[in-house]
């Protein structure tokens, strides 16, 4: 029996137990209410805080939810189903209560509740502050999946890390970006649960010993040198309006040596301290970077402690009701977004092997037929590789068997002969120069039954450039799943006016199966319905404006276009071909020319230690400043950076977005959930034929999407045909004023030669992301937008054709086809 589970409660104790429920009456809520804050928080009308009452009622909702995870998990144990396990280092939750009141549908109830109490349900949600646990897309995307599964009723859990301290706070200062730590566990969280019982070691270091049977074969022991414990927080995930509940459970580190009492009486106190310090660093921080490897140890800890953990506790469950590990298959999949779990592969291997005894290559086909993988990224700096050497010295055992999956992998394929040297060292999992280094990808790719990009056009790019020796050997193993993201969150929570004018028109089917937005497309030509769309995005403008107008005490033109370009500032993603377009509406206006106003909204956090990332925040924030103070130019245009983007200010601006901007360079964005979000919100997107941008475009129509720039191709063309911004630059007037103007210093003249940086990387070091070779393309799309923006009906039209087509995108159907092409479940 594992710790903890002994049954010490009798017959009766038990019966008064699984008796005791919560409906979720309005009475019910009320009361909880009044409990958690008098009994748990110990307050009364003298002490109580506005965030007590907060933290009090969200208890009150987490009950609800408890209650309905205590029927769900029996019900899947007597079911016995195949359970999948989702493993990532990144979940960007964001907030839970409005989220729970939802998906638990009881919205009217807990309005009565608090109203009739003189509470307000909406000042009480702002009080929660964002569980900010990603960077960006792939901790978003890991968000929306577990919604998805829980509203599809697969029996899911998510696995990652409890970091104390999430992404961090971006703040703009004399107009540039300035980290603060995000200590979200300071006054705890509502939502979590601690499992202290549950608890398992994880080691490191150490050597390898050779041991020989008594039947004259060798074994392998690893002995390690240091142990760390891993400590289950549960966090509940409800699917939408379904009574069924999952578990997200992320790991926290705790030192041994608090359970240890000898160590702290015979050994050194001091170091004894020091020492579970050391421990507790792995859960301590959230690495800040986004499509970018950075090599630190610590970094390589945390994958193996949240891997190692993860999989001891898939194996104890499994365990509980079976003892033949040839079924692991039968009852888990295990899902590896990214490579940052892709050390599971050798763990699970080693974990057969060594512990369990099973014959290696009985334990390779238990391990194959468990893992999937999904690759997120194509930038070459973000393909995780670890140093040979970092594994002597944390991981040793690990590395012999890694060693020995590409000896059998590679023999495999030479036996063949059909494969040259260079093949078989591409393909290899040690990267041998310039330092030995072991492909992450390559090992989740040769230990998975399936690979997966997350778009058509990305999934393309694995299987033809950076996994085409992978392909030609096994065509079968790659699919794509374009990624989604959940209409709960991202219509009906952040976007109630557009949600109320939807199921007016077309019924309540679409919140689960978002595909029946199509219905919409009956109202193209409904003049009245097409007005009714637009006075819900003028509301919508409105209230934002009121929003940031108290925040920030600056005005905003709510007649201007609202234009976003929302995500991490990253070059590939090209925030400053925005910013350089916007130039080119400076200079026009001092043409004489007089533009439609725009307001052109930037956020997004940049990586610490990205210099040009940071520097592209200041030369936007420049260009605010520049354009605030210009009595001309403010009449039309204003420029504002949104500050410390996150899951709670993406809700705020889907709704009042006219204009979403996915301009990365084609061939250089995954997928893009952003893109998604927006549309289905009524957006029109300026956008290039990159990630899932091309299958938005077709889904709404090519005439109600700005499509600009180069395909993929042609910039791989331009590449291999010499590519010459400067000379390109010179070439074309309105480029040639742009960056005049940037290096008059005008937008800087306290700092000159501030922005060069930025602009000898375009004109003078190949401008990478070809910002140039679009810039003339960029500046026609621009225009043709804003000319057809005057047309109001129509483009209410277009804004109508995107809503209604955005099904497809619904995270609901993304994991359909998870389930039904990789998991089998
Ligand atoms: P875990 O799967 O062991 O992490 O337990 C999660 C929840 O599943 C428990 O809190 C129980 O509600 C339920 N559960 C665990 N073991 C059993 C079992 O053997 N039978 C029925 N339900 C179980």
């Amino acid at each position: 029996m594992t710790q903890g589970e002994e049954k010490i409660m009798n017959k009766a104790f038990c019966e008064k137990l699984s008796h005791l429920s919560i409906e979720g009456t309005a009475e019910e809520i009320v009361h909880r209410f009044i409990e958690h804050l008098k009994f748990d928080l110990g307050k009364d009308e003298f002490s109580a805080t506005p965030y007590d009452c907060y933290v009090s009622f969200a208890s009150a909702v987490k009950d609800i939810l408890m209650d309905r995870w205590l029927i769900t998990q029996p019900q899947e144990y007597a079911l016995q189903r195949k359970r999948v396990y989702y493993l990532s280092l990144e979940y960007l939750i964001g907030r839970s209560l409005g989220n729970a009141i939802l998906n638990l549908d009881i919205q009217k109830q807990s309005i009565k509740a608090l109203t009739e109490n003189g509470f307000d349900l909406s000042l009480l949600s702002e009080l929660e502050w964002d569980a900010g646990l990603g960077n960006g897309g792939l901790g978003r995307l890991a968000a929306c999946f577990l919604d998805s599964m829980a509203t599809l009723k697969i029996p899911a859990y998510g696995y990652g890390i409890r970091y104390e301290y999430g992404i961090f706070f971006q703040h703009i200062i004399n107009g540039e970006q300035v980290e603060t730590p995000d200590n979200w566990l300071r006054y705890g969280s509502v939502w979590e649960i601690a499992r202290p019982a549950r608890l398992f070691p994880v080691y490191f270091g150490g050597i390898v010993k050779e041991e020989i049977l008594e039947d004259g074969s060798k074994k392998m022991r690893w002995i390690p040198e240091e142990t760390v414990m891993a400590m289950a927080y549960d966090y509940l995930v409800p699917g939408f309006q379904n009574n069924y509940v999952n578990t997200l459970r992320l790991w926290s580190a705790k030192s041994t040596r608090e359970f240890n009492l000898a160590y702290f009486n015979e050994g050194d106190y001091m170091q004894a301290v020091a020492d579970k310090n050391h421990s507790e660093m792995i859960a301590k921080v959230l690495y800040p970077n986004d499509n970018k490897m950075q090599g630190k140890e610590l970094r390589f800890r945390q994958e193996y402690f949240f891997v190692s953990a993860t999989l001891q506790d898939i194996l104890r469950r499994f365990l509980k009701k079976e003892s033949d590990l040839r079924k692991l298959p039968e009852k888990a999949a295990i899902q590896l977004n990214d490579t940052h779990p892709a050390i599971a592969v050798a763990e699970l291997m080693r974990i057969l092997v060594d512990e369990r005894n099973l014959p290696w290559e009985i334990a390779w086909e238990i391990t194959q037929q468990c893992m999937a993988f999904t690759n997120h990224t194509i930038l070459p700096e973000a393909l995780e590789k670890w140093q040979v050497l970092l594994f002597e010295k944390l991981l040793p055992r690990h590395l012999q068997i890694i060693y020995e999956i590409n000896e059998r992998f590679l023999s495999s394929i030479r036996i063949t002969g059909l494969y040259d040297d260079d093949f078989i060292s591409r393909v290899s999992l040690i990267e041998e120069e310039p330092v030995k280094s072991i492909r992450m990808a390559n090992l989740a790719i040769v230990g998975s039954h399936s690979v997966n990009g997350v778009s058509e056009l990305h999934t393309d790019i694995l299987k033809h450039l950076i996994f085409k020796d992978f392909y030609a050997l096994w065509k079968d193993k790659f699919n794509s799943k374009t990624n989604g993201i959940t209409p709960r969150r991202w219509l009906m929570l952040c976007n109630p006016l557009l949600s109320e004018l939807i199921t007016q028109a077309i019924g309540s089917a679409w919140k689960t199966d978002l595909k029946e937005l199509a219905k919409l497309n009956k109202y193209k030509n409904d003049s009245t319905f097409l007005e009714d769309l637009g006075e819900v995005k003028r509301q919508n403008k409105l209230e934002f404006c009121k929003y940031y107008e108290d925040l920030h005490k600056r005005k905003l033109n709510p007649e201007s276009i609202f234009d976003f370009q929302a995500k991490r500032i990253h070059e590939y993603k090209r925030q400053h071909l925005n910013a350089l377009g916007i130039i080119h509406l400076i200079n026009q206006i001092r043409d004489g020319k007089t533009p439609y106003p725009q307001s052109f909204f930037f956020a997004g956090k940049a990586a610490p230690g990205y210099f040009i990332a940071k520097l592209i925040i200041r030369f936007i924030c420049a260009l605010s400043d520049y354009i605030e103070k210009d009595k001309e130019l403010s009449r039309y245009l204003s420029v504002i950076f949104l500050p410390n983007y996150r899951v709670t200010l993406a809700e705020r601006i889907m709704p009042p977005a006219e204009i979403s901007r996915q301009i990365s360079l084609a061939g250089t964005e995954a997928s893009g959930t952003g893109n998604m979000k927006f549309a289905l919100n009524g957006a029109l997107t300026i956008g290039t034929l990159d990630g899932a941008n091309i299958e938005i475009r077709e889904a709404v129509g090519e005439e109600n999407f700005f499509l600009f720039g180069m395909t993929a191709a042609e910039v791989k063309n331009l590449k291999e045909s010499g590519y010459h911004p400067y000379e390109m630059m010179r070439q074309n007037e309105d480029i040639k004023r742009i960056f005049d103007f940037i290096e008059s210093d005008i937008l800087n003249p306290l700092n000159p030669g501030l922005f060069t940086p930025l602009t000898d990387l375009l004109l003078y070091q190949g401008d990478k992301y070809c910002l140039i070779a679009d810039l003339p393309d960029f500046i026609r799309v621009n225009a043709e937008a804003v000319k057809v923006y005057q047309d109001k009906q129509q483009w209410n039209r277009m804004s109508l054709a995107n809503i209604a087509n955005m099904g497809k995108f619904s995270s609901d159907e993304t994991i359909k086809g998870y389930a039904k092409d990789i998991w089998g479940v």
